[in-house]
């Protein structure tokens, strides 16, 4: 697939996913968020880029914190992702929401850099989070979040043979092998963010795992990437797809999913 229909699909699956990423976000995507940020700290008056940013996560937070005399650039490729977040933004003015692929960002000399779970939809991961420092001002700080291990593995396959079965069809593969197969655990993620030429390198291991609750494990899948599996389906089949996927996780005892991240901070060059 070429990077530009790899970037349209990402684009795809969240444009459908933004209304119930925002519902899905007390429960997950915030408390990443906030953790991604309380990592770098930003300050009064800082300069922050959230790339990948959502419908706000940690772009909200970050703005409460630089406040009105500071600037959060938030940047998403998905139009109605960058338009739930302008809803969910109302009263912080520092906060500006762009749409945009953020790799190619013309922005520079930011004081703070976060991305939360965006890195790895890049088509180069590494170039594309290379790009990202270098919007950082020398000495400036970055945190990147990225799924630890197995995280949400198991929704995923769940969701697979829940679709399989409802369509008739073989299950889709599993993702093609991913550079974040490799680095997904905390000492190999930190070496490979002192290799994009970051010091000072430390990495977090937030723990989260969601009870799966009907209404929680069908959240996952509408407010997520793993929304593009639903792209092409009647919503008559969406709702067959729902109860085999719930009776699925049910069959197999899954109460609980791991949605465990790593959160790497570092400076980045002066
Ligand atoms: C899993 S979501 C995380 C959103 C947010 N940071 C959060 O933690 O709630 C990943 C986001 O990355 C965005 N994204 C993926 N590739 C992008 C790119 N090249 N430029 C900008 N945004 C991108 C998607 O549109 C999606 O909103």
């Amino acid at each position: 697939m070429s990077t530009g229909s790899r970037n349209e699909e990402t684009r795809r699956a969240f444009d459908a996913a933004a209304t119930d990423f925002t519902a899905l976000g007390r429960y997950l995507w915030s408390p990443i968020g906030e953790a991604t940020v309380a990592a770098v700290g930003p300050r009064p008056g800082d300069r922050v880029l959230d790339a990948c940013c959502g419908t706000g996560a940690s772009a909200v937070p970050a703005a409460r914190l630089v406040g009105p005399d500071g600037v959060v650039d938030a940047v998403d490729v998905s139009g109605p992702m960058v338009e739930e977040l302008r809803a969910n933004a109302a009263g912080l003015p520092q906060l500006h929401a762009h749409q945009a692929d953020v790799t190619a960002w013309g922005g520079r000399g930011y004081d703070v850099v976060v991305s939360a779970l965006g890195i790895f939809f890049f088509p180069d991961m590494t170039a594309g989070t290379r790009s990202l420092i270098g919007t950082a001002r020398p000495g400036g700080r970055v945190a990147f979040t990225i799924w630890r291990g197995d995280s949400m593995v198991a929704a995923g396959r769940h969701l697979r043979q829940a679709v399989a079965a409802a369509t008739a069809t073989e299950p889709a593969p599993e993702r093609k092998p991913h550079l974040l197969d490799e680095i997904n655990q905390a000492e190999p993620y930190a070496g490979w963010l002192t290799g994009l030429g970051l010091s000072d390198v430390d990495v977090e291991v937030k723990e989260l795992r969601l009870t799966m609750t009907p209404e929680v494990a069908w959240l996952v899948v509408l407010g997520s990437g793993f929304r593009g599996a639903l792209a092409t389906l009647a919503p008559e089949t969406v709702d067959s797809v729902r109860e085999l996927y719930l009776s699925s996780l049910r069959e197999a005892g899954i109460g609980e999913l791991d949605a465990t991240t790593l959160i790497g901070v570092g400076t980045a060059p002066r």
